[in-house]
């Protein structure tokens, strides 16, 4: 059983842990701000939201708004979302279509491209109205299906920023999926805590026993990036070696198989063998289905990726899915917290199908929890195949950590147990009795994020 560390930094990990302060003084918020956040580039939402000219979305960061457009050169273009006349929040909506962009104060009114178009009672203006008081632009590019804003105009290019990431990733084409949930929930614990969380395995085999059915988290690989981005992948479709081999299927895995059209008392006696069949079914169908598969090796087809990227997106995913996790900080408060997520998968290709594009059978990845209940219902909308011709862009549902506790909310079952705990970490390290983490080797990740944070703090 190993977990394999590799450093694409040049240097030589180590754990050298940290104190509790960054997770509850407010002085470290203000630093973030100025340090972090807006000298790093941050995924502001999807291009998927900017179909065309005027189509727009507000990135709610805390203590800045950015209104990002699609403007009539077809760019997309984020601006800060505020009135140049008194400083108004310019737009309210978080998403939508304009022809422009108006503000209810005194009708001041901005093109799409963020030109400063009308001007009620201009003569009034004794000084004149500077064709300068345009909307602020803020640094924007897109990747593979994301927008991305960096409010720092001397920040490296975003493709810098990413680094051998864009090689990991790019066969992965979230530019191609489509949402099919878009979550947002209140937590009461610091941003950080929630990347960590998202960092380390260390906690699978007691907070989410039900992976143990389905991945193997003692045989993983551990990415470690430039700019603090880290990266894991975790066998799937298997068991967990710490634990006995089980005799017959889970329910996890028979799902799975099923999926496939795979029959799991086929697999009795034989659990260890589901994980290259898995492979190789899926790898035979794909292509009768309308799914390309020919840029991932076998374990990518069996396999769950996790890759964090700095300071504070994580995207979990297959080749047919993947959850777009993001935490946002709260303004001031350190012990409060935003946590997005949205669901997204890859609907078949008509193109590539050979046969069967629209059948009721499943062909989705998702090795990370097949039969998470709750989960199935919200998430799987891609497993027919072909995208539905009444597909609606799902609205975004914001509520608390205490409805995910209460049940009458959920992220999946995992997400569900990880929110859950969240709370009582950050009442925890509140402790007089808590003041410094100490890490083992397999939250190396969590090492790396932080010292991330350090380095821009420390300037
Ligand atoms: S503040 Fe926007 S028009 Fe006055
Ligand atoms: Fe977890």
């Amino acid at each position: 059983m190993t977990i394999e560390i590799v450093d694409h930094t040049g240097g030589s990990p180590k754990i050298e842990n940290f104190s509790k302060d960054r997770f509850v003084d407010p002085e470290y918020v203000d630093r973030e701000w100025q340090h972090v956040w807006r000298s790093n580039w941050l995924v502001a939402g999807l291009v998927s939201d900017l179909e065309k000219p005027g189509d727009y979305f507000v990135f709610d960061m805390a203590r800045e708004q950015i209104l990002v457009t699609r403007t009539s050169s077809g760019e997309v273009q984020g601006f800060f979302n505020v009135c140049q006349h008194r400083g108004n929040r310019l737009i309210t909506s978080e998403r939508g279509h304009a022809a422009n962009f108006r503000c209810a104060y005194h009708a001041w009114t901005y093109s799409i491209d963020g030109d400063l178009t009308a001007v009620p009672y201009k003569e009034r203006f004794s000084e004149g109205v500077p064709c300068e008081r345009a909307l602020k632009k803020v640094r924007t590019d897109t990747w593979n299906g994301m927008v991305f804003v960096n409010m720092d105009d001397e920040a490296i290019p975003l493709l810098d920023f990413l680094g051998p990431l864009v090689d990991h990733l790019t066969p992965y084409r979230f530019d191609q999926m489509t949402l099919v949930e878009d979550q947002t929930v209140h937590l009461e614990c610091n941003w950080k805590a929630v990347v960590d969380n998202f960092s380390e395995l260390y906690h699978v085999d007691f907070l989410h026993p039900q992976h143990r059915r389905m991945v193997d988290c003692c045989n993983d690989t551990v990415h470690l990036f430039p700019h603090g981005h880290t990266g894991l992948a975790v066998p799937g479709a298997t068991f967990n070696p710490r634990f006995p081999v089980p005799d017959k299927p889970t329910d996890i895995h028979r799902a799975q198989l099923l999926q496939l059209g795979l029959n799991p008392d086929d697999f009795v006696g034989r659990v260890p063998e589901i994980r290259r069949a898995v492979q190789k079914q899926r790898r035979q169908t794909g292509r009768d289905k309308g799914f390309d598969y020919n840029a991932f090796d076998d374990d990518q087809l069996s396999d769950v990726w996790q890759y964090n990227l700095f300071p504070n997106v994580i995207l979990s995913f297959t080749p047919g899915h993947c959850w777009l996790m993001r935490v946002r900080p709260h303004a001031k408060d350190p012990a409060k917290c935003d946590f997005d997520k949205l669901s997204m998968v890859l609907f078949a290709d008509p193109s590539i199908a050979q046969s069967t594009v629209g059948q009721k059978d499943v062909v989705h990845q998702s090795t990370d929890g097949d039969t998470d209940s709750k989960r199935t219902q919200r998430t799987h909308l891609g497993m027919d195949g072909a995208k539905p011709d009444d597909y609606v862009r799902p609205v975004r549902d914001v509520f608390s950590y205490s409805e995910v506790i209460a049940g009458n909310k959920t992220m999946t079952d995992t997400i569900d147990q990880d929110v859950e705990l969240l709370g009582n970490v950050q009442a925890g390290m509140s402790s007089s009795a808590f003041e410094s983490t100490w890490l083992n080797d397999d939250e190396m990740r969590v090492q790396h994020f932080h010292n991330e944070v350090d380095r821009h703090l420390d300037g």
